[in-house]
């Protein structure tokens, strides 16, 4: 019993500490998660009927590689295509940390 409580404990102490660390190194990965996700997918792509529905490419895209971060706050920003405007919806720094961590994404 005692053994268990002290993994249940360390097990604990070890989760808490690697989602903090994934928050430190990330401040837009819980943004994302919320307001890109849907559309995006957790790992930058898209699921294919959402792809084809709104036209959403693939992190991995060369069209997507080849734009800068300050282009893509811009159309996250002001929206763009079937992508809705988030301005109002998120601070300016929301949106560079979400574009931050969409551009960490593979
Ligand atoms: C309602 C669905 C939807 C949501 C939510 C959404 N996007 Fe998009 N996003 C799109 C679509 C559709 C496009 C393709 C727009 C086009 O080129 O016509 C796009 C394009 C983009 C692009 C490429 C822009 C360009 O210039 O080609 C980036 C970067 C991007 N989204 C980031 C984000 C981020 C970051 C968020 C969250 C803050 C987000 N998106 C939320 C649908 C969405």
């Amino acid at each position: 019993m005692k053994n268990w409580m002290r993994s249940l404990v360390v097990l604990t102490a070890v989760i808490c500490v690697t989602t903090a660390m994934s928050f430190a190194a990330s401040p837009g990965e819980p943004v994302f998660k919320a307001h890109c996700q849907a559309c995006h997918g957790a790992t930058g792509t898209p699921n294919a009927g959402i792809a084809k529905m709104l036209g959403v490419k693939p992190v991995s895209d060369p069209s997507m590689k080849k734009l800068t971060a300050a282009e893509m706050i811009t159309a996250v920003t002001n929206g763009k295509g079937k992508m809705p405007s988030f301005k109002g919806k998120l601070s300016d720094a929301q949106i560079k940390d979400a574009v931050s961590y969409f551009r960490t994404l593979k």
